[in-house]
């Protein structure tokens, strides 16, 4: 199963390196937004903000400035079906939620670890049925990108185990 999904994830995501990089949307942000904050309010993902703002704002989002203006999202890569993680979810949990199955899910948030024990109560997810976040820029790795603030409080530390084979696919 493991690289089943890895060689998955390798040819989709092949598939969608060569989309244009204009930004779609924009906020201009407030005293006391957190990029998290940000992501929850405006459906756009954890990840998603850290890629498009990548060289812009900081992996741990520690030097957003009120009044600037960010991106929310590239057109044609803007996943707007996103999930605000909660104390106890699980990957299983959203998955089986969203209808969503779990090579979907990693491929639309590559910050999530292997057993799903990272996840941090706030963090966005884009939740959609196919993949519509852009790719790491130039193909940086994840944690140059994005990482949890250092208040991130683990959602689920000891993951959620592995067997993902009863999933519903999306409809
Ligand atoms: C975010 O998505 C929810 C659920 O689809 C929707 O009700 C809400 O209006 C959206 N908010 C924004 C700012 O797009
Ligand atoms: C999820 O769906 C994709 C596309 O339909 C498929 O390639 C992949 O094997 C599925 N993964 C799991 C864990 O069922």
């Amino acid at each position: 199963m493991f690289f089943k999904s890895v060689v998955s994830f390798a040819v989709l995501l092949a598939a969608q390196i060569a989309a244009a990089q204009s930004c779609s949307r924009t906020y201009t942000v407030q005293e006391g937004d957190t990029c998290d904050s940000i992501s929850a309010a405006n459906n756009a993902s954890t990840y998603q903000v850290a890629v498009v703002n990548y060289g812009n704002v900081d992996p741990q989002c520690d030097n957003l400035t009120p009044g600037e203006s960010i991106c929310l999202g590239f057109a044609g890569e803007d996943c707007q079906t996103t999930y605000v993680v909660q104390l106890g979810d699980t990957c299983d949990d959203i998955s089986s939620a969203y209808g969503v199955n779990t090579t979907i899910l990693y491929m639309n948030n590559p910050q999530i670890n292997e057993d799903c024990s990272n996840i941090y109560v706030g963090e966005v997810l884009c939740t959609a049925c196919t993949v519509e976040v852009p790719p790491a820029p130039g193909g940086s790795p994840v944690p140059s990108v994005v990482q949890p603030p250092p208040t991130a409080v683990p959602a689920n530390p000891s993951g959620d185990g592995g067997d993902d084979d009863d999933l519903p696919w999306c409809d």
